[in-house]
């Protein structure tokens, strides 16, 4: 039995939870869009083609805010190939995943889906193959009333409202050599200082994320978010951070610990762009968007499905990155959320990449069912249940050892305290492989009440850590109740078994 003993304070506050922090990700790859979202003929489908069945699970996972339409896929985008008539739309070589895009989903179908979904649109520009002109050609088209080309464009295409869409990305992963378009810092920085001063130009209330390193192993990184601010501080409001992890060789340990590294990259950049705050004299301050995270197995990449494959010639929505998601990896999920949660002073907006069979947590099949993978719960845990203010949690853990991060706590936690509520929630990990752990919570500040939610998710009975919700299998992974989740006064205590993520809510009144 290994310990923990945690400390939560009333006052002791990081500030509100960023809704946007539980953002996802569509992008035009392999079939998140087509025979994800969109498949027009599924028989769940409604009569613009949004399967019913994955947008059901959609809401169930809850994310407030989804980037698109790229990721890599936008860098040789043409925005204007997905508006107007279907049957006029031209089909496209993409050279990013290899693939042939016909166009039959863009801009207004994702705005529609988006108002079914109920979440709000982070859209990307091209500024790989295009420029300034096209960014703000798409800004006048989305957000200006009328009376311009673009805007009456707009109307006569189907929508006489603007789309007024207020989240725009300057691009992605321009920092990386696999990009089209690949930039060096200078030439991007310049480029994302133009195209935003002219977005807003067009739409001055729009909010502005500049590419920030596509992981914290770029050679580049740190350089590449100096430089890029030091030219566009002034324009943009947020700068990105990409990251991707996966268990190597079996080392388990490091695996489960790669939230210390999504805390490194965080920190890092938060004191890169202060830095660049201080150099260059500015008063406000740039935030972050971690806006693509999450565990994807990029060991494989050249495998048959796997996107750079090009053996198989053009095709059509091919199977791209599918991984299927175990016990391990949702775990690994938790505490990534757990570390955006506890960086929530300066990261505002995050997207789990991807939302629908592309490294997702949602899976369908052509013609079949939709279905949720292990990695669904923790997400749609913290979407419901973050809310109200973060409280900074003191922990006090066993320690355990990783080969990449030297000792690391057994147990990992976020807070929020959601005062209309009247509710304290904790999401929790056990990293612990093989022992079960005692937690101990001091909730100072408050007097505990009714536990209202206490439910863990393991290993399954008579399964290993490996185990997956598969098409053949059915969703064997997922939440069952926690037992035994005690409140005297302002103490909580539980005992979590081992590998395992928890989420315990507590009805609250102030001490
Ligand atoms: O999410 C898959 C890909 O990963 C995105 O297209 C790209 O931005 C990143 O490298």
């Amino acid at each position: 039995m290994t310990n923990a003993r945690i400390t939560l304070v009333r006052d002791f506050t990081l500030g509100e939870v960023p809704r946007r922090l539980f953002g996802s990700f569509v992008e035009h790859m392999g079939r998140c869009v087509y025979t994800g979202i969109f498949e027009p003929g599924h028989p769940e489908a409604d009569e613009k083609g949004f399967r019913q069945d994955v947008l059901k699970l959609v809401k169930e996972l809850g994310p407030t805010v989804v980037r698109y339409p790229g990721g890599n896929f936008v860098s040789g985008y043409n925005w204007e190939d997905g508006v107007g008539p279907v049957d006029k739309r031209p089909r496209r070589l993409d050279g990013a995943w290899h693939t042939v895009e016909s166009n039959a989903f863009g801009l207004h179908e994702f705005v529609d889906w988006s108002r079914l979904a109920g979440t709000e649109i982070m859209e990307a520009v091209n500024l790989g193959t295009r420029g300034v002109d096209a960014a703000r050609e798409l800004v006048e088209y989305s957000n200006h009333p009328g009376g311009t080309y673009l805007s009456d464009l707009r109307k006569q295409n189907g929508s006489a409202e603007p789309f007024d869409i207020k989240l725009w990305c300057l691009g992605n992963e321009l920092d990386g050599p696999w990009q089209i378009g690949h930039k060096t810092a200078h030439e991007y920085g310049r480029l994302a200082q133009e195209a935003g001063k002219a977005m807003r130009f067009v739409d001055p209330d729009i909010e502005l994320v500049a590419v920030g390193s596509s992981h914290s192993s770029m050679p580049t990184f740190g350089e590449w978010e100096h430089t890029v601010l030091t030219h566009a501080y002034d324009e943009v409001d947020y700068v990105s951070l990409h990251a991707y992890y996966q268990e190597d060789d079996g080392d388990v340990k490091s695996f489960l610990a790669t939230a210390v590294d999504m805390d490194y990259f965080i920190e890092s950049v938060v004191s890169t762009v202060d830095a660049v705050r201080a150099a260059g004299k500015h008063s406000k301050h740039v935030n972050l968007s971690f806006d693509e995270w999450n565990v994807w197995y990029q060991r494989g990449l050249d495998t048959d499905d796997q996107p750079h494959n090009v053996s198989k010639g053009w095709r059509e929505h091919p199977r791209l990155i599918e991984d299927a998601y175990n016990v391990t990896d949702a775990i690994v999920v938790g505490t990534l959320l757990n570390s955006l949660l506890r960086h929530g002073d300066r990261v505002k907006i995050a997207n789990q990449a991807q939302l629908v069979n592309v490294i997702a947590p949602i899976r369908s099949e052509e013609n079949g069912p939709a279905w949720r993978q292990s990695i669904f719960w923790p997400f749609a845990r913290m979407a419901e249940l973050a809310r109200g203010q973060i409280l900074r949690a003191s922990v006090d853990s066993d320690k355990y050892e990783s080969a990449k991060f030297g000792d690391v706590d057994v147990v990992d936690v976020s807070a929020t305290w959601d005062e209309d509520n009247g509710r304290v929630a904790l999401f929790v990990a056990n990293r612990g492989l093989d022992e079960s752990a005692d937690v101990d919570v001091s909730l100072s500040g408050f007097v505990g009440g009714r536990v209202s939610r206490a439910e863990v998710l393991g290993v399954p009975n008579g399964k290993d850590r490996f185990a997956t919700n598969t098409l053949e299998s059915g969703e064997q992974v997922g939440l069952s109740p926690l037992a035994g989740v005690t409140v005297t006064g302002s103490r909580l205590r539980f005992t979590l078994p081992a590998l395992c993520w928890a989420v315990i809510e507590v009805e609250v009144t102030r001490a």
